[in-house]
């Protein structure tokens, strides 16, 4: 597939996606997030890939949504181009595979939320993250208000989206927004290391453990649990759940066909 201002690379069952408009620290103008779109919807079907690491190109990871292009919106523009933000943020949320954000810099706006739509941040200790929208007379507007309040508490989001501060990646780790700080040399390698680890296991209970944990966070635990119980059982009818008991007992690795 051919993107302006993405990159895509496979390494086995990993997908590398890149934001790349490095001149605009990869900030998000409309035919990005369309091609964003475009490049989940082919990765989410593409029977290869397994796992998708999601980064940006050069010294920032996202800095925000495209100011320039913003600048004149009319409110119900303004709306529709938050519309189209939220909407691919929670179709990569919600996508059966998962997702690492391998934050390599700036993740401002925008970019702190497109990070919180992946399942795992992993920062190069370079990066920042914040929501600096109030500052440009805005609030967050592609889902930020509603993932950094459930990722930090509400205390937390508060405090970030009225300063607009930003904070650094050691920061971002002791608050819960990032799962792993490593230097910006061992970023791209530590997001590998994790993707091919998830990818290693049998996806089918990878991906109905993502849905368990995202559907679970948004009920009461009752309902959770009810859940859990369906895919639970729903892995025993996939021939992966065979084959890695019959592995365990047998004593050796176990060979997942994703079925
Ligand atoms: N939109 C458009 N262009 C942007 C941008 C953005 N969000 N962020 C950076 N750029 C552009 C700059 O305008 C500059 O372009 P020129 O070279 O043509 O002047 C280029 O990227 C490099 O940026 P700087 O020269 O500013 O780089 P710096 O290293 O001095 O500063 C920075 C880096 C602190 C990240 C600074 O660029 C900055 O503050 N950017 C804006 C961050 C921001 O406010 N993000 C939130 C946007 S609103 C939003 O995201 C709404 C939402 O929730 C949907």
């Amino acid at each position: 597939m051919n993107f302006n201002n993405l990159t895509l690379e496979k390494k086995e069952n990993v997908a590398i996606l890149k934001i790349n408009r490095p001149k605009a620290l990869n900030a998000l103008n409309t035919d990005t997030l369309l091609e964003l779109d475009n490049a989940i919807d082919v990765l989410d079907k593409d029977q290869d890939v397994n796992v998708i690491v999601l980064s940006g190109e050069g010294k920032a990871f996202v800095a925000g949504a495209d100011i320039l292009e913003m600048k004149e919106k009319t409110a119900s523009e303004g709306r529709e181009f938050g519309k189209l933000g939220s909407d691919i943020f929670r179709k990569i949320e919600i996508m059966e595979k998962p997702v690492i954000a391998a934050v390599n810099g700036f993740a401002l706006g925008g970019g702190c939320e497109l990070s919180m739509a992946c399942d795992i941040r992993i920062a190069s200790e370079k990066a920042k993250f914040g929501q600096p929208e109030v500052g440009l007379g805005i609030t967050p507007g592609f889902s930020g208000t509603q993932r950094l309040s459930r990722l930090v508490g509400t205390a937390k989001a508060k405090e970030l989206i009225f300063t607009g501060d930003m904070v650094d990646a050691n920061t971002a780790e002791k608050i819960g927004l990032v799962n792993q700080v490593v230097s910006k040399e061992d970023l791209m390698n530590s997001a590998l290391e994790m993707a091919e680890k998830i990818s290693s296991k049998a996806q089918l209970a990878v991906r109905y453990s993502k849905a368990a944990i995202n559907r679970g966070i948004e009920t009461d635990i009752e309902t959770g649990i009810e859940i859990e119980k369906d895919l639970f059982g729903l892995c025993f009818s996939t021939e992966d759940q065979k084959e890695g008991m019959n592995a365990f007992i047998e004593k050796r690795k176990p060979n997942f066909k994703n079925k």
